[in-house]
């Protein structure tokens, strides 16, 4: 059995009922579904979320232990958190895939979110789809 991380960071457990219009009106349990629908057999898919930097930064340095792959959706962490950059970047350096991933566009939105000091460290970047963001997130990492 392989696994995914999938990680997501502050507010996003209040995905459903947090601006909609922004980020849609389904919340992670269906994401999860979705994933789990989209994954290859035998891939488990571990979504968790923190609203807690210092858990999210552990979260990190479990994947490297591990060598599990990550998609994460930083949220807010992303435009500031020079600490989980440093973190992301030690899973990137061990050879391990790092998708960021964001559901809106943040280039398109106000100006502190067009900065990310993940993607410089990330293998990728997808943001603008929606939960597709993840879903392709999933295919770079699967290779399909
Ligand atoms: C987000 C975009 C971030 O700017 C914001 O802080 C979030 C969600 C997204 O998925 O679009 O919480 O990462």
């Amino acid at each position: 059995m392989s696994r995914v991380l999938v990680l997501n960071g502050p507010n996003l457990g209040r995905l459903g009922s947090r601006e909609p219009d922004v980020y849609g009106a389904q919340d992670l349990t269906a994401l999860r579904v979705l994933l789990e629908a989209k994954a290859a057999d035998g891939t488990e898919i571990d979504l968790r979320q923190t609203d807690d930097e210092a858990e999210m930064i552990r979260w990190m340095h479990e994947a490297v232990d591990t060598a599990t792959p990550v998609i994460v959706n930083p949220a807010a962490f992303t435009h500031y958190s020079y600490a989980l950059s440093d973190a992301a970047k030690l899973v990137t350096t061990a050879g391990i895939p790092l998708v960021e991933v964001h559901i809106s566009n943040p280039h398109a939105r106000e100006r502190f979110r067009h900065t990310s000091v993940i993607s410089s460290v990330a293998t990728g970047v997808i943001a603008g789809f929606g939960f597709d963001s993840y879903v392709l997130a999933l295919r770079a990492i699967q290779g399909s």
